[in-house]
């Protein structure tokens, strides 16, 4: 199996600094396309494409463009999600770093289709070179016309900014994010409204993956129709993934959807170093969930998240093998999550630490079947009862191993070590 290469066609191949560049290989092209064309007609475009967000969730991204251009209340923003802070996932900063006018462009489209006339590129803060890339990128396009008043002679303005964050993985989520970018503490807020309606600075507001918006352009060039012909008739287009753990060749890669895992790990990945057995994989990142090498030959798409209920459709994929340990994994994960909770909700703040002392006691070979019933009931409830995606995604791990590796907690409740 060979890259699709569409999103990643520039990587490596251009300077990502360079305006010049990426006019050369046919940048801006599909702005000065999408300036000509009636607003309505590019949503239509990306509803025919039937393009959906890259961020993890899967919302078809036309009905957000949709909700932003009916609001009647003016400024509207449009805010590009670069936070990307769940272990595993790293596709977001090859966007940035290899071809950043890509989603400047995307936003731009975005923008103009909507009626939205500021934006925003949320970094996460540990991406320092994507930030200065960005940074200069948004200075370039400014200064060549292509953003702030009447770009290109019409009668569109659109201005951006950056804006970094401190180190909080929640605040990726989209309300923590827009109460991040107004100075306050990144937490969620209780929907509806949703960001459509009521997001920053209580104004219409579309917030959107790195990707999402680097598929733009690309839509806008071939069309809807022939974009929906790529990947699967429900999940279209193609996929930055992030191949990591034990695999020869870690990296992004770029596929159409459709496409086996396994495919990937072994004709992109190369397989497990060593040649070691992979025992199982992690999808989406951390609050992905964990399935057994038999599952391997399972196509990419965003409807087998949900059959795990999962919206983590996020692109990553982490390989263990043979010698990994469920319990050493639970236990940095939970981990995680309990240190970024942000203690809003009680199911979340309260849960993380409750699943913490349970998960230890299987680390330790002490616990009961009743824990085990526990453990199970407890991580459900934080998925249907939490606020915000942070809860209600983070048990999925949990949920996801107690389903495919039952015996290895049976194991641990019927044979204690003997010390
Ligand atoms: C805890 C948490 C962290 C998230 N982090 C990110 C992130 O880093 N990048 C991202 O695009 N979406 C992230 N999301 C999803 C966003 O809330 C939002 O759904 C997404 O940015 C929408 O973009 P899309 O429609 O293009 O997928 C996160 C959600 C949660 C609950
Ligand atoms: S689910 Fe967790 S991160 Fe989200 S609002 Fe509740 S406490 Fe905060």
């Amino acid at each position: 199996m060979k890259e699709m290469k569409v999103i990643s066609k520039r990587f490596d191949k251009v300077n990502p600094l360079s305006i010049q560049d990426y006019i050369n290989t046919n940048g801006y092209t599909f702005l000065k396309k999408a300036i000509k064309m009636e607003r309505i007609s590019i949503i239509e475009e990306v509803e025919a494409s039937y393009l959906r967000g890259r961020g993890g969730a899967g919302f078809p991204t036309h009905i957000k463009m949709m909700g932003l251009a009916k609001e009647t209340s003016m400024p509207k923003y449009i805010i590009c999600n670069a936070d990307e802070g769940e272990p595993g996932n790293f596709k977001d900063r090859a966007i940035l770093e290899k071809d950043p006018y890509a989603v400047i462009e995307g936003m731009t489209i975005v923008a103009y289709a909507t009626g939205a006339t500021k934006g925003y590129v949320y970094i996460r803060g540990e991406y320092l070179e994507a930030l200065k890339i960005m940074k200069h990128c948004i200075q370039e396009a400014t200064e060549n016309n292509l953003l702030g008043n009447n770009i290109l002679g019409e009668k569109f303005n659109f201005t951006l900014e950056v804006r970094s964050g401190a180190g909080s993985y929640v605040c990726g989520e989209e309300f923590a994010l827009i109460e991040s970018i107004e100075g306050k503490p990144g937490r969620t807020r209780i929907k509806p409204p949703f960001p459509t309606q009521k997001g920053v600075f209580n104004q219409p507001t579309m917030i959107s993956n790195v990707e999402t918006f680097a598929n733009i352009p690309f839509i806008i060039e071939i069309g809807g129709k022939e974009y929906h012909k790529i990947g699967t008739p429900s999940s279209t287009g193609t996929k930055l993934l992030s191949l990591s753990g034990n695999i020869k060749n870690p990296g992004v890669y770029e596929v159409p959807f459709g496409v086996t895992i396994r495919a990937v790990i072994e004709e992109l990945g190369g397989g497990t170093l060593n040649n070691r057995k992979i025992k199982m994989i992690q999808l989406g990142g951390s609050c992905g969930p964990i399935i057994p090498e038999y599952m391997l030959d399972m196509i990419i798409d965003y409807e087998r998240f949900e059959e795990f209920e999962s919206k983590t459709g996020s692109g990553a994929i982490i390989v263990m093998d043979d010698r990994s340990d469920i319990f050493d994994i639970l236990m940095n994960t939970v981990l995680f999550f309990e240190h970024e909770s942000c203690g809003k909700c009680v199911p979340c703040r309260e849960g993380h630490v409750q699943l913490l002392k349970i998960i230890d006691k299987f680390v330790k070979r002490t616990a009961s079947s009743k824990d085990l019933d526990s453990l199970e009931s407890l991580a459900r409830v934080m998925h249907q009862t939490s606020l915000c995606g942070l809860g209600q995604s983070s048990p999925t791990s949990i949920i996801s191993t107690i389903r495919f590796f039952r015996d290895e907690y049976l194991d641990r409740i019927d044979h204690p070590a003997s010390n």
